[in-house]
C-alpha cells in the first residue's frame, strides 16, 4: 500500500496530516464507538450490519450520529479507492468531540470527530488454521455494557496481554461460570454435536462474524444454537472457535494446557470454513453482501 489516505471529519487526507486535538474526548476519556470493516476484492464485508451495528453503539453512548447511511456508503468507498483497493481493513472511530476544557459531562455544541483509516488486511497464517491457537480461560473482569463496541478497550487490552504472556493466542473469558466471549472475539464450540455460541446480551459483543455463521450453519443444515456455555461444557467441546471479522474463523486446539477434542481443527469448523470461503469468494465477484 502507497502511504495511506485517512479520512478525518469528512475529508480525505494522507495519514501524516490527519490531526485531532488533544482534548478529544476519545483521547481524554475512550468516549467513543468504532468498527472494523473487512474488505475482499475492494467490497466491504456485510457493510449494512456494521453500520446497523455502529448506530446501536452510538444510540447506547447517547451520540448521534455522524452521517447518513448514504454518506457512509460513499465515504467508505472512496476511502477503499484511495488506499487501492483489494483486501483492506477499515477501522472507522466516532468521538464526542473535542470541548475547551475536561470535564466529564457531555459538552454542548461540539461536533462529533469521525476518523476512518483503511490497512492491508492479512487473512490468518495457513499454519494457524492448520494448527489451531493456544487461548487460556480469564476471569471476564470487564462492565455490563459488552454490547456496545466503544473505544474503551483497557480490559480487552489487559486481558488480551494477559494470554500472550502465557504463550496463547486469544483470551477466553469467563463470567460466573459461563462463557462470554475472546478478549476481541466471539466465541463457538461443538459440543455433542450441536454448534452452541452464547446467546446476545450485556456481556458479549454482537459480532458481525458470529451472525454470518449463524446463518450459515442454519443454511447448511449443520445443527447449532445460541445458548449459555458453562466452563464444563467447555472443557467437554470436541470442537471451539473464536471469530471475528479480522481473524474470521480461528480454531482453538488448547485451552488452559488441555487439548481441545483430538487437539486438531475439527471436522465442524473445516465444514463452516469451507462456506465461509464460499460467502467470501461470492462477495469479491459482487454476488454477496
Ligand atoms: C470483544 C469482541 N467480541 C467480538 C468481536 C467479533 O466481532 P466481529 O465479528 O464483528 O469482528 C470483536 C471484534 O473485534 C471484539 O473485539
Amino acid at each position: 500500500m502507497n502511504a495511506p489516505i485517512v479520512y478525518l471529519n469528512h475529508e480525505f487526507m494522507p495519514l501524516a496530516e490527519a490531526r485531532v486535538s488533544p482534548l478529544d474526548r476519545g483521547f481524554l476519556f475512550a468516549d467513543g464507538v468504532y468498527e472494523v470493516i473487512p474488505v475482499y476484492a475492494g467490497k466491504a464485508f456485510r457493510l449494512q450490519e456494521h453500520l446497523d451495528r455502529l448506530q446501536r453503539s452510538l444510540d447506547g453512548i447517547r451520540l448521534s450520529m455522524p452521517l447518513t447511511n448514504r454518506d457512509w456508503i460513499h465515504a467508505i468507498d472512496e476511502l477503499i479507492r484511495h488506499n487501492g483497493g483489494g483486501e483492506l481493513s477499515i477501522y472507522l472511530q466516532i468521538t464526542r468531540g473535542a470541548a475547551a476544557y475536561r470535564d466529564h459531562a457531555f459538552p454542548a455544541g461540539v461536533d462529533p470527530t469521525v476518523f476512518m483509516m483503511a490497512t492491508t488486511r492479512k487473512p490468518p497464517e495457513p499454519a494457524l488454521l492448520a494448527m489451531g491457537i493456544r487461548a487460556i480461560t480469564l476471569d471476564d473482569i470487564r462492565w455490563r455494557y459488552c454490547h456496545l463496541k466503544t473505544i474503551a478497550l483497557l480490559p480487552n487490552i489487559l486481558l488480551r496481554q494477559e494470554a500472550i504472556d502465557h504463550g496463547c493466542t486469544e483470551a477466553i473469558l469467563v463470567r460466573d461460570d459461563l462463557v462470554t466471549e475472546g478478549a476481541a472475539s466471539n466465541v463457538f464450540i461443538v459440543h455433542k454435536g450441536t454448534l452452541l455460541t452464547p446467546p446476545r446480551g450485556p456481556f458479549l459483543l454482537p459480532g458481525i462474524t458470529r451472525d454470518l455463521l449463524l446463518e450459515l450453519a442454519r443454511e447448511h443444515g449443520i445443527p447449532c444454537r445460541e445458548a449459555d456455555i458453562t466452563r464444563d461444557m467447555l472443557a467437554e467441546a470436541s470442537e471451539v472457535w473464536v471469530t471475528s471479522s479480522t481473524r474470521e474463523i480461528l480454531p482453538v486446539t488448547e485451552i488452559d494446557e488441555q487439548a481441545v477434542g483430538t487437539g486438531e481443527p475439527g471436522p465442524v469448523w473445516a465444514q463452516m470454513m469451507a462456506h465461509y470461503r464460499v460467502y467470501t469468494d461470492l462477495l469479491r465477484s459482487g454476488d454477496a453482501a
